[in-house]
């Protein structure tokens, strides 16, 4: 059985990835692989065990792969299990958000995740999402996109995300700040630091509507021919 193809989109925080992978992923009949979400579920696991954070820069990739977390596949994607439970709502806390970073910048973390996300790609058909799909995780991948959206724009949308559909200016500043830090924070790491790859396709969803970018990405597939 032939594989078939891996899509990659990378890019800064809300720049619109998942959702956007997951619709591609919807229309392609691929499934779709989240990796923040693998990210997210690590540091759960980690706030879970009750290791305080000044203890994480200690452990050692077999420490990391001891807190269990697991990807199920669905026939669209994959369920993240964390100690035998699935999570979807817990990797969303402002906890783990705010301490994903720290835990992403870990070499050991990454080394315990990059498996895992071999394993999803390994038939091909699909589509991931994350900071360094296209360059560390899946160099040979068949598409590169990259994702940018100005920072005004990223912080609107995750506050819509969030429900606060007409935002305060500080509500803006305080979302923009946060999400800037995470873009440092990603952009400066050592170890698979974000960055487009050189063979990624570059599209900005600042003024484009959902639909045309998922078009736009969906053609580069089909174009494979
Ligand atoms: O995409 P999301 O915001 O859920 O990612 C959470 C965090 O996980 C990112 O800010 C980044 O620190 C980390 N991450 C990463 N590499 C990936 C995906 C996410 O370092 N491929």
């Amino acid at each position: 059985m032939s594989n078939g193809p891996v899509v990659t989109l990378d890019g800064p925080a809300g720049s619109g990835k998942s959702s956007t992978a997951r619709a591609v992923a919807r229309r392609l009949g691929f499934r779709h692989l989240d990796s923040g979400a693998l990210y997210r579920a690590l540091t759960l696991a980690l706030l879970e065990s009750g290791l305080a954070e000044e203890e994480w820069d200690g452990l050692d990739e077999d420490a990391m792969r001891a807190l269990d977390v697991r990807l199920a596949p669905r026939p669209d994607g994959f369920d993240v299990i964390v100690g035998g439970r699935v999570v979807v709502e817990e990797l969303r806390s402002a906890e783990v958000t705010s301490r994903v970073a720290h835990l992403a910048g870990l070499a050991p973390s990454r080394a315990s995740l990059l498996s895992l996300q071999r394993a999803a790609g390994a038939h091909g058909r699909l589509v991931a999402d994350g900071r360094d799909m296209g360059t560390a995780v899946f160099p040979d991948a068949d598409v590169k996109v990259y994702l940018v959206a100005d920072l005004d724009e990223r912080a609107r949308r995750r506050l819509r995300d969030e429900g606060v559909d007409e935002p305060t200016s500080e509500d803006l500043e305080r979302q923009s700040e946060a999400i800037a830090g995470r873009d440092l924070a990603d952009s400066e790491r050592e170890h698979s630091p974000l960055r487009m790859p050189d063979d990624a396709h570059l599209i900005d969803t600042t003024r484009l509507g959902f639909e045309e970018q998922v078009d736009a990405i969906v053609a580069l597939v089909e174009g494979l021919g």
